[in-house]
């Protein structure tokens, strides 16, 4: 007997992106953020319940409480098919989208399994570093940033001078774009969206080199699912913000100095992973209607 076609995933997630950004689009450049966000949550909602999975939400909007729609645990899908954690990022970037600004993307990730996907918790901020194949395995989140940099250069075959690191405009970050300068590299701030730099590092031309500093714990797992995908690679460590954040580690057994690989953050060996551009940026165009199209 023939083997059953093993469907692929992926193509479906290609459209529930798509879904997700379409509707998403509709609100660039007006100036609500909520309703870039409920309208991909939407789009993103009605085309994973198509699916054959048998999904649980691990990274989601939040809590149920606060997120009608695709919060952490909810099921999702048909219910059939292959059991999955689910990553969602309905719009990443969802300021950039009001503001008309690019950057904005729409992602998922599943990691096939039950309990493959790092859930943070209330811990919303991670210190991070990802790079693409070339420089997977040469990077450590404990060196300095300077070691780091030389090896990614080294690993990208470029000069110090020519490399080029993603970092979010951020305060907290100031340190490492100042380390980063001082060492002779080229620093682009971004605005918002941290997981599009992220991935972009695995582009073949090289154009984004690293991307350092603090940004999201979501974001980080969704990042980590995309490298999984393209080889490159990603080190992370929660950054609590204040006291109480350090309480919270500590009451839930969380180590605040473990050092968390691309697989602690998705341990699956089987991952899907989709985006679609909404406001277009370092490696996807953005949404764009004309007449009826
Ligand atoms: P949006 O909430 O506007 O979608 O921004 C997303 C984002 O920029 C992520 O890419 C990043 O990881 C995180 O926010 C940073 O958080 P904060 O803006 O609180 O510094």
């Amino acid at each position: 007997m023939a083997e059953p076609i093993e469907r692929n995933l992926g193509l479906d997630l290609v459209r529930v992106t798509e879904t997700a950004a379409l509707g998403a689009g509709r609100w660039l450049g007006r100036g609500d953020k909520e309703k870039v966000d409920q309208a991909a949550v939407d789009g993103m909602r009605l085309h994973l319940s198509t699916m054959e999975i048998d999904g649980e939400v691990i990274i989601g909007e939040g809590e149920k409480d606060e997120a009608p729609m695709l919060y952490n645990g909810e099921r999702v899908g048909s219910g059939s098919g292959m059991v999955v954690d689910v990553a969602v990022d309905p719009v990443d970037g969802t300021t950039l989208t009001a503001e008309g600004l690019p950057g904005a993307i729409a992602v998922i990730a599943l990691a096939e399994g039950r309990g493959t996907m790092y859930a943070p918790g209330s811990l919303v901020y991670m210190d991070k570093i990802a790079v693409g194949p070339e420089a997977a395995g040469m990077i450590d989140l404990d060196a300095p940033l300077e070691h780091n940099l030389q090896q990614v250069a080294k690993a990208n075959g470029k000069d110090m001078a020519d490399l080029r690191c993603l970092v979010l405009d951020r305060p907290r970050n100031q340190g490492y774009i100042d380390a980063a300068r001082a060492a002779g590299a080229r620093i682009s701030v971004l605005r918002d969206g941290d997981v599009a730099a992220a991935i972009a590092t695995s582009q073949q031309n090289h154009e984004a080199d690293i991307l350092i500093g603090i940004g999201g714990s979501p974001e980080a797992v969704l990042a980590a699912a995309a490298l999984q995908c393209t080889g490159g690679e990603i080190q992370c460590r929660l950054w609590p913000r204040d006291q109480t954040e350090r309480n919270y580690a500590m009451d839930n057994g969380l180590d605040l100095d473990q050092v968390m690989t691309t697989d602690d953050l998705v341990s699956s060996d089987n991952v899907f992973f989709a985006a679609t551009g909404v406001t277009g940026g370092e490696f996807l165009r953005r949404v764009n209607f004309k007449g009826d199209r």
